[in-house]
This record gives structure tokens, C-alpha cells and sequence, in this order.
């Protein structure tokens, strides 16, 4: 969605704002903006749909100068991508500006307000609401912009982070927020604002989380002031980033998707590390060890996420039955919300976030907690907003993925997941003992059969070749396949815009099978498992109506091998842990397609990284 960047300090704002916004560009956008003020007190205001690169061929040789500014990569939700509508969005009378991530629910009526006290409006936005409402508030109150921004968010219904600017006082930025993330960095004489650390990173470590319904002041002679929007003093507490600068480069590959997908290895090999010694028959999630019991203990547990993390929590409800014997739902963080459930303190719901900022997932960890329910949350981003709204969590420490189609994270979701299945199991006493060694020495072999399964890439990308101009395909798979099948469509939709559906494959003859003809791929994961046999019978369902079928197959398999038109191969696993193995072809093939399309696969259309409106 949105992204926020900000400077006050001694050094020129605009390399800062614009390499800011370079960094956020990952979160998906369709327009940005500037706008730099300093001693002179001369506003300079730049916005241009598209990229930063038309921004910054906009500005050309226009003047930047100045040592305080804000920046703005805009996601439309009220009013088209046009240079209009992009922020900053300014006063009427020109001497504020604001930058906001976010949705003013109640800008109509705001808006209805100012316009009868004469105001006018350039834009279609909700934005443009709040800075003439902060106006009108600090002209009849005459009180401080900190003031008449505090004053006006108590009359605002909605979500934000914002950032808020006057030109007359180039000494401070006036910040505050509600259901959208914002964090400021504490330079040495300086001060660094982002939607999220990747802007600030490359100039300082500490940072400040603003917490909802904060304001906060940053300013070169005075530092920083933090408020509740009721006025009450709050002493700010400083952490530390963990990230290095050169995870956010693409280090050699043309897309970080790729970058993504190469380090899974990696990735999960680190997010297993300390949790597993298969040796010595140890399997803990640390963060999640003091709630044991209660989960234990629990009624079932609800598993909430939104789209490639609600596709991990289907793999973590058959791993937690199978092998816990602990019942589990998998809710739709924005359906769940919205339904009325039935939740009380005796359930555990478990929230699934790579960003932890989802807005749907959040609401719904908040309904869930104001009925008592215990939250436990897996994410990715640390310190995120859903890592800090639960009780109790284990990160994925995937590391940051700035590719908008998640890859590294949905692997390395699906192995806390089995890292908890396993450790409940352990507990519960649900697992035999030479099973649970079984498994725990499998899992500590993955990383090694995904450096494997990374080989076929060549092969992923010839097939690719073969199927990137069709218009629709299909996936299939069965058991803990099934949300593969489903991850699978996601990807190819996502990046290549190919319409694709994920389907159990036993559903396909009840209805589905009416699309097959020689036009239609079909992905079918047809891996070594209890429901082989029937999926090999799938297959030649779709080859008797001239269907082409591309197949994922455990190594050394022949029957597939016969009536598939492809066939890539991963090596043997445990049913359990073939979800993490059969997903990577799929990420392959989608991007691959993707590319030859020539499609933004980084930044697919329409599509945001952090998804901060519900
Ligand atoms: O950050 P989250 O895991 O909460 O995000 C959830 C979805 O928005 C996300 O998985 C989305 O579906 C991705 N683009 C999938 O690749």
C-alpha cells in the first residue's frame, strides 16, 4: 500500500526521500510524490503518476534544496492514479502539506463541512480532507500544527499514518497514526521517518514504532515528543533493526522474486535453526513454548491470514490435525471478521502474516482478543504491528521479500508450521517416538532437497516457454497438495495475469472438468503419497479430453511420467513436508511465464506488498 518516507536534519532531504521511495517501491504504487522545504522557507512540491523515475525526470533540474522533507508512493483507493491525487496533498492556502497511508472513512461528511466554510478541493482524495480540515482547526483554534493535528484526528473515523508538514516551520515534521504502520529512525542529529524500516536502514539502526492513536513531533532543536491523541505524554522506546542493507539489493538477479526463491535454502535452514536437533529428539518454538498448555488445552485452534499466508495455514491445519490431533479452522482474516464467529477464551487463534501488517488480519486479531481468545501470531516482518498486537509468536526469519508475490515466506511459514504440529504432537503424546524421529530428521533435510528441486529451474522455464501465451490454467492436488494447487494459481495469476484456479483434485469432475480441452494446462502435483493412485487417475481424466498436463512427481516416478506431457521431478519426502518441496516448481514456472509475458513480476499490477486497508 502506501509508503511513507520522511527527513529532518542538516543534510539535503531529497536524495534521501527519493532513494526512500525507491526502497518502498516494493509495496506497490501508482503514483508518488515530494515535497522539500528549508531555511528559505520556500515550499518545493513535486508529484507525478507512475514510477519515482517519472518523479525524478519530472523534477529534472528544479529546484530540491532544503534539509526537511516527505515523500509519497500512492496505492488509489479514493480517486484514479493521476498527478492530482498523488500526495502530498496541500492546505488551501499552501503552507501545509501531508503525506498519508491509510482510509478516512468519514471524509464525505468532513468534506461536506469544509466546503460550506469555503474550502475547495483539487483532488478526489480523502486525503486532501484531512490537510484542510488540519488547517481550518489551527486557524479558528490558533494553536500549533502539533495541536490542530491532534485536535483534528479526534474528529477523524479511519486508518492513517501521516506525515505533516509547514512550510513556515522547517524545523519539524508532525507524525501520528491509526491501523497503518510508521516508524521513525533516531539519527545522530537527525530524524528518519518510513512506512517501514527499508528506508531508514541505510542511515541509522534505532528506531521508534509509533503505537495507534501516537502523534508524534521530530524536530532538529527540540528531538522527539510523543503524545497519545488524548494528550497524554508517552516516553519513546528505542529498538534496534536486525535487517542489513544488502538483503534489500537484488544481489546479481534480475528480479528479487528470483533472489526469493534462490535463498529458500537458506531461509528455512534459518528459520529451523535452535528449534530442531532431530539427534536429539528436540523440536521447540521458543516465543510459543509458555503457551504449550493452553493450546493444548484448547477448544481448536482458528487459523486466520489472507492469501499466500492463508494457503500456509491450510498445510499448518492438516499438520496440526494429522499430527496433534487438535482441531483447526482456517478462517479468511476479512471473512472471519465480518461473520460474527463464535470465539471465546477457551481458543487459540493463530494469525499467519508475512508482513504482519495486513489490515484484514489485524481486525480480525483484535475482534478475536476482545473476546478473550489467546492470539499467537507467525510473521515475518519483526516488529511489525501484528507481531506486536499478539500475545505470544514465532517469526519465520525469512528476511525481508520485497518481491509482491510471496515465495520465501509462504516456505518458510509452512516450516513453523510443521515445527509446531511436531512439537504439540510431541507434547500431547499424539506421535510415536520413532515417527517423530522420522519426521524431525526429514524436516532437517529439506533445505538440502530444496538446493535439489532448485536444479529443475532450466527445465521450469523451458516448460514455461511452452504454455506462457495461454489464457487460463488449472491445478490440482490432493491432501497436503491441495493448498499447493492453490498457492500454485495464485502465483501464475498474480505476476503473469493469467487466469489460473486451484482446484482438490478430486473436485475437478464436479464441474471443472467441463473447461478441459487441448487448450487447458493442467499443474498437477502427483507426488508419492497416500492418494497417488487416485491422482494418476486425474491425470488421465484430463489426458482423455486432450487436456495437457504438467506434473510435479517424486524422483524415480513412471506412471506419471507415462501419461503426463511434463513431468519435473523433487526428491522423496514425508507427505508432510512435500508441500515446502512441490510449491517451488510452481514459483519457477509462474515467474518464468511471467518474464516472457514481460510482465512487472516484482511489482504486479494493481498489487501491494503490504495490504494496509481492509
Ligand atoms: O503480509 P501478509 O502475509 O499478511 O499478506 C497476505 C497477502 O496479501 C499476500 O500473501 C498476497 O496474497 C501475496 N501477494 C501473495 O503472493
Amino acid at each position: 500500500m502506501c509508503g511513507i518516507v520522511g527527513y529532518v536534519g542538516e543534510k539535503q532531504a531529497y536524495d534521501i526521500l527519493i532513494k526512500g521511495l525507491k526502497r518502498l517501491e516494493y509495496r506497490g504504487y501508482d503514483s508518488s510524490g515530494i515535497a522539500i522545504s528549508g531555511d528559505e522557507k520556500d515550499l518545493k512540491f513535486y508529484k507525478r503518476k507512475g514510477k519515482v523515475a517519472k518523479l525524478e525526470e519530472f523534477i529534472g533540474d528544479r529546484s530540491t534544496k532544503g534539509t526537511i522533507g516527505i515523500g509519497h508512493t500512492r496505492w488509489a483507493t479514493h480517486g484514479p492514479a493521476n498527478d492530482e491525487n498523488a500526495h502530498p496533498h496541500a492546505s488551501g492556502d499552501g503552507n501545509l502539506v501531508l503525506i498519508h497511508n491509510g482510509i478516512i472513512e468519514n471524509y464525505a461528511s468532513l468534506k461536506k463541512e469544509l466546503e460550506k466554510r469555503g474550502h475547495k478541493f483539487l483532488s478526489d482524495t480523502d486525503t486532501e480532507v484531512l490537510i484542510h480540515l488540519i488547517e481550518e482547526v489551527k486557524k479558528q483554534e490558533n494553536v500549533s500544527l502539533f495541536e490542530a493535528v491532534r485536535l483534528s484526528l479526534t474528529e477523524v473515523v479511519g486508518a492513517y499514518a501521516i506525515v505533516v508538514m509547514d512550510k513556515n516551520n522547517p524545523d519539524e515534521l508532525v507524525l501520528a497514526k491509526k491501523s497503518s504502520p510508521l516508524v521513525i529512525g533516531i539519527g545522530d542529529n537527525d530524524f528518519y521517518v518510513g512506512s517501514d524500516a527499508t528506508p531508514i536502514i541505510e542511515y541509522t539502526k534505532n528506531v521508534v514504532y509509533l503505537e495507534d492513536e501516537e502523534i508524534a513531533i521530530i524536530s532538529k532543536k527540540n528531538g522527539l515528543k510523543i503524545k497519545k491523541l488524548n494528550n497524554q505524554d508517552i516516553s519513546p522506546t528505542i529498538q534496534e533493526l536486525q535487517m542489513k542493507l544488502d538483503v534489500l539489493e537484488k544481489g546479481g538477479y534480475p528480479h528479487f522474486m528470483l533472489k526469493e526463491i534462490f535463498e529458500q535454502p537458506k531461509t528455512i535452514l534459518d528459520c529451523m535453526r535452535g528449534r530442531v536437533n532431530a539427534q536429539k529428539g528436540f523440536v521447540s518454538l521458543g516465543g510459543i513454548e509458555d503457551y504449550a498448555t493452553k493450546i493444548l488445552n484448547a477448544n481448536r485452534i482458528i487459523i486466520i491470514a489472507c492469501g499466500t499466508s492463508w494457503h500456509a495455514g491450510l498445510v499448518g491445519e492438516y499438520l496440526i490435525e494429522d499430527l496433534a490431533r487438535i482441531n483447526v479452522e482456517v478462517e479468511y482474516a476479512s471473512e472471519f471478521r465480518y461473520r460474527n464467529p463464535i470465539i471465546n477464551e477457551n481458543d487459540i487463534v493463530l494469525a499467519i502474516s508475512q508482513s504482519g501488517e495486513t489490515a484484514d488480519t489485524l481486525a480480525a486479531i483484535k475482534l478475536a482478543k476482545s473476546k478473550g481468545a489467546t492470539i499467537l501470531g507467525i510473521c515475518n516482518v519483526v516488529g511489525s504491528t501484528i507481531s506486536r498486537e499478539t500475545h505470544a509468536g514465532a517469526y519465520t526469519h525469512a528476511g525481508p521479500e520485497i518481491g509482491v508475490a510471496s515465495t520465501k515466506a509462504f516456505t518458510a511459514q509452512v516450516t513453523v508450521l510443521s515445527l509446531l504440529a511436531l512439537s504439540l504432537a510431541q507434547k500431547k503424546g499424539t506421535i510415536e517416538k520413532s515417527k517423530l524421529n522420522r519426521l524431525l530428521f526429514e524436516l532437517e533435510s529439506i533445505p538440502e532437497k530444496v538446493a535439489e528441486v532448485l536444479k529443475s529451474d532450466d527445465l521450469c522455464k523451458e516448460i514455461a516457454a511452452i504454455y506462457k501465451d495461454v489464457n487460463n490454467a488449472l491445478y490440482l492436488g490432493r491432501g497436503y497438495s491441495f493448498p499447493v494447487a492453490l498457492e500454485g494459481a495464485l502465483k501464475l495469476k498474480e505476476i503473469s495475469y493469467i487466469h489460473a484456479e486451484g482446484y482438490p483434485a478430486a473436485e475437478m469432475k464436479h464441474g471443472p472438468i467441463a473447461l478441459i480441452d487441448e487448450e487447458m494446462p493442467v499443474f498437477v502435483v502427483a507426488t508419492k503419497g497416500p492418494s497417488y493412485e487416485k491422482v494418476v487417475s486425474n491425470i488421465q481424466e484430463v489426458k482423455a479430453r486432450k487436456g495437457k498436463v504438467i506434473s510435479i512427481v517424486t524422483k524415480g516416478d513412471e506412471d506419471v511420467k507415462k501419461a503426463a506431457d511434463h513431468v519435473i521431478e523433487i526428491p522423496h519426502t514425508e507427505e508432510q513436508f512435500a508441500p515446502i518441496l512441490a510449491t517451488i516448481p510452481f514459483q519457477l514456472l509462474s515467474y518464468h511465464m511471467a518474464v516472457m509475458r514481460e510482465c512487472n513480476v516484482d511489482q504486479p499490477r494493481n498489487l501491494a506488498k503490504s495490504v494496509t486497508v481492509e
